[in-house]
């Protein structure tokens, strides 16, 4: 019998992926991953920026408001990278006032205006690239990137005390998204299209809306909170990305893989 080398499993050689945010916190490392695995990877982002330039990697423009022009990239990746099997969506648009988004403060436009650039993008991007997929009868794999905040509510026993601020669109945005993402293997499942979600626990440094590093309280009651006290790091996303594009995770589908040092086990 032919022995199986289990590592090949990870491989990406001769697979195209996407990386939306590919130059986030998470998106890079995430890139990274990919391409080391062999994957040629288009990055989409906002603004590129000044870390090393990723191996195989294709910068390409993009602003996720302009969701529904997604298949135009579409094509653009298939053209100038390859025809693209692997999805990963690691960006966060965030409105201005994205600070204000505090159950004290939030008003309903900026909501609106969150829900539609965030959640809605991360809904109809995945749509419209599993239907390009579907009509070019190729299997694929898609990985959103949510949130424990979109499983369980912030902790405010955590919070209270220290910089940070509740937010009363996060939760409707990475819940939206996690739920989305199994209504979405289910209708693709049959073009073996997997649709599957990570779900990290926050990662040390700025507060997304106000740009200010966690205070000492805060980082403190957080890592105390996880079981394995501290916090989740990109890379630790990154490898997860790496498994659930790849072949490795072939029979897992509809999923959340949460990457939160337990925070969500107790
Ligand atoms: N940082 C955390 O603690 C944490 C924890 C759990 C989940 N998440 C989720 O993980 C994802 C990545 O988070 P991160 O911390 O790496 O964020 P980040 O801000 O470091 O990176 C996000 C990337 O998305 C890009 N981006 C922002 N708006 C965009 C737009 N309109 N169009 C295209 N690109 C855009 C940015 O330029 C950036 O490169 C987000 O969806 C976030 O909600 C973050």
């Amino acid at each position: 019998m032919k022995k199986k080398n289990y590592l090949k499993k990870f491989s990406l050689n001769g697979k195209v992926a996407i990386v939306i945010g590919g130059y986030g916190l998470m998106g890079y490392e995430i890139s990274k991953a990919l391409s080391d695995a062999g994957a040629k990877v288009a990055i989409l982002d906002i603004h590129a920026i000044k870390k090393k330039k990723i191996r195989n990697s294709y910068f390409i423009k993009f602003n996720c408001k302009n969701y529904k022009n997604f298949k135009n990239e579409l094509l653009k990746i298939k053209k100038k990278v390859g025809f693209p099997s692997i999805y990963v969506n690691a960006s966060y648009p965030a409105s201005k006032d994205w600070a204000s988004n505090t159950f004290e403060k939030v008003t309903l436009d900026s909501y609106k205006e969150n829900i539609d650039i965030h959640l809605n993008s991360f809904t109809f991007m995945a749509k419209i690239f599993a239907d390009f997929l579907k009509f070019s009868k190729k299997k694929g794999s898609i990985v959103q990137i949510s949130s424990t905040y979109g499983l369980v509510a912030q902790n405010m026993n955590v919070y209270e005390g220290t910089n940070a601020r509740n937010n009363m669109t996060y939760p409707i945005i990475k819940g939206g998204i996690t739920h989305f993402s199994k209504q979405l293997a289910s209708y693709y499942g049959k073009h073996e299209i997997r649709v599957n979600n990570i779900c990290p626990g926050g990662i040390e440094g700025k507060f997304k809306a106000t740009n200010k590093n966690f205070d000492k309280n805060f980082s403190k009651k957080y890592k105390q909170h996880t079981l394995l006290k501290r916090f989740c790091r990109p890379d630790d996303v990154a490898t997860a990305a790496l498994f659930l594009a790849s072949d490795a995770s072939s029979y897992i589908t509809g999923t959340n893989l949460i990457v939160d040092g337990g925070w969500t086990a107790i």
